[in-house]
């Protein structure tokens, strides 16, 4: 049986979600955040430590600015009606990605994760503004800036994922079998399950059925 540590999740599907089911992407979006939370707490009763989901990528820039603004406006909301339930249930909050936002929001973001930096229960990574090959880039100029051997061990420490294991599994929504710029360096011995599911259709049970899944896989890492 594989421990299961570390899920991170690809939440796509809600714009066709959306069209299908109200007439709008947005309204796509506003009803993944109820999978959001769904996850949130059906990870926390399965007791995982690590939870990364991907809510919005460097390149999602390239959407008309109308559904931007209502996905960070969606969030901005979500971080302030929920920020003290997530406390009170001791999970502890980080953002990865390039956090250039507005004054209001970057506040708002560290904000949320100094409340929040010793909690112990689960540690839910927001992929915000994350893009997989900046990353690389900003760690291989920060390796460069320091004398250290440049080595696995060191250039991790350059990473934004730096102190958080490599995720278990990942898990994609939505039908599309591709990873668009997540995690490159980080999946890369991570077991990958592609779900046909529109995020805010996949539930509880579509979860824990993967998990089950994963546990009963033989993890080699370039073994026998
Ligand atoms: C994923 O759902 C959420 C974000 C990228 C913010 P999409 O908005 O990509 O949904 P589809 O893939 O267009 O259906
Ligand atoms: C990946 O989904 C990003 C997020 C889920 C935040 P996209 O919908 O942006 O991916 P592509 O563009 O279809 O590859
Ligand atoms: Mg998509």
């Amino acid at each position: 049986m594989n421990p299961i540590n570390h899920v991170a999740i690809i939440m796509d599907g809600n714009g066709r979600w959306g069209l299908k089911n109200k007439k709008s992407r947005n309204a796509g979006h506003k009803a993944g955040l109820k999978t959001v939370e769904k996850i949130i707490k059906a990870s926390m009763k399965k007791k995982i430590k690590f939870l990364t989901l991907f809510a919005f990528s460097t390149e999602n820039w390239k959407r008309p600015k109308k559904e931007v603004v209502y996905l960070f406006n969606l969030l901005e909301d979500f971080l302030k009606n929920q920020l003290e339930s997530l406390h009170k249930r001791n999970i502890k909050l980080k953002f990865i990605g390039s956090r250039n936002f507005s004054k209001n929001l970057n506040k708002l973001l560290n904000l949320a994760e100094k409340k929040t930096l010793n909690n112990e229960n689960l540690q839910i990574n927001l992929a915000l503004n994350y893009g997989s090959k900046i990353e690389l880039l900003e760690a291989f100029k920060g390796m460069q800036k320091t004398k250290a051997k440049v080595n696995e061990r060191n250039f991790i420490k350059h990473l934004q994922t730096k102190n958080i294991p490599d995720p278990d599994l990942l898990i994609r929504t939505g039908n599309t079998n591709r990873l668009s710029n997540f995690l490159l360096w980080q999946l890369a011995y991570s077991e990958i399950f592609f779900e046909k599911k529109l995020w805010p259709d996949f539930n509880k049970n579509d979860y824990y059925k993967i998990l089950d899944k994963f546990k009963s896989i033989k993890r080699n890492f370039g073994n026998i």
